[in-house]
């Protein structure tokens, strides 16, 4: 018997020595270690012999087995090794071939106008202020001379939470809250995104203004025209036309809307400025005493001027956009122009 496993034990070593695959290493532990492989069978006829046989045959039977353990993982090691370094001198890697590019995004029409703007009004020394996109009637209405059924209310058609709670539908709110936080001298710009009940192709019921005040003591309406001048001729060059025109705003007294030539036809009339050779671009007046009574300023000492435009409009006359829906559907190929 012991003999046989010897020979056994040797047939296998030699035959796993011509093994040249993992397959063929695994064949032959099935072939000699399965359970129906050669060792089996043979364990399977330790029940022939005596007791006293038994545990002598069993620890050859064991040593065997071992050995064939041993073999069978040792060559299936040498292989493994001999596959991987042919795979290694076969593969070459390029190690000059270019990475995958991230694309860039690029900042949007509007934000790109916002931040042209703010920086034009900082070098003025205007600081950038803030208020809530949901606003109270006092701050949006109230407190800026449009009392509750005042006519010009029907002017901003606007989005109501409840009988006081509104989404603002102007940035003009933020002149209320900074002079209820400050006392004059103020300057400021307060950036920001409004609501209308009003939807077409040159009105959005979201969109974005740009709100300005200068309160301090000797503030005349020439600042407010000089002012606005020069940030007009740095945002469109200092060969554009502009105009004051007479207009209202319960807010402030007198008041004016402010055009610039056409920049599509400068000043000849055009489809855009429907023939008149004009774009309005701004409202803007002397701030009425009567705002300044519900935040406590003396109107006798002070004065000062505010203005608010609308940013989408000055991107699409900057960037020639005809229709103002382009600015909000995100369309990839509108906005990799900018
Ligand atoms: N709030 C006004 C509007 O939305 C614009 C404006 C602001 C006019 C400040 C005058 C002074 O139409």
């Amino acid at each position: 018997m012991k003999d046989k496993l010897e020979a056994l034990l040797d047939q296998a070593l030699s035959e796993l020595a011509q093994a040249s695959t993992e397959e063929g290493v695994q064949e032959l532990r099935v072939k000699y270690l399965g359970k129906k492989g050669e060792l089996t069978s043979v364990m399977k006829g330790l029940g022939a012999f005596t007791p006293e046989e038994r545990p002598v045959i069993g620890q050859v039977v064991n040593t065997v087995k071992g050995k064939l353990e041993e073999a069978f993982e040792v060559r299936g090691g040498e292989i493994r090794e001999v596959v991987k370094s042919a795979r290694l001198s076969a593969e070459r890697i390029d190690v000059t071939l270019p990475g995958r590019r991230r694309s860039l995004g690029s900042k949007h029409p509007i934000t790109l106008v916002t931040e042209e703007i703010t920086s034009i009004f900082g070098a003025l020394g205007f600081a950038v202020a803030e208020g809530p996109e949901i606003e109270l009637d006092f701050y949006n209405f109230e407190a800026l001379n449009l009392p509750k059924d005042h006519p010009a209310r029907d002017m901003q058609d606007t989005f109501y939470f409840g009988e006081s709670v509104l989404l603002r539908t102007h940035t003009s709110p933020v002149q209320i809250r900074t002079m209820l936080k400050q006392p004059p001298p103020v300057r400021i710009i307060a950036p920001g995104t409004v609501y209308r009940c009003d939807s077409d192709a040159t009105h959005s019921p979201m969109f974005h203004q740009v709100e300005g005040l200068m309160v301090d003591k000797g503030i005349t309406f020439g600042d407010l025209k000089g002012i606005l001048t020069l940030f007009i001729s740095q945002l469109f060059g200092s060969d554009i036309g502009v105009r004051l025109r007479p207009s209202f705003f319960p807010f402030t007294e007198p008041s004016a809307e402010v055009d610039i030539a056409c920049v599509i036809c400068r000043g000849k009339g055009c489809r855009v400025c429907k023939e008149t050779g004009w774009l309005e671009i701004l409202g803007a007046g002397m701030v009425d005493p009567e705002v300044y009574r519900h935040v406590g300023y003396d109107s006798e000492l002070y004065t000062g001027f505010a203005f608010g435009m609308g940013i989408e409009r000055i991107a699409m006359l900057k960037y020639g956009i005809a229709d103002m829906r382009l600015l909000f559907e995100n369309d990839l190929r509108f906005l990799k122009q900018f």
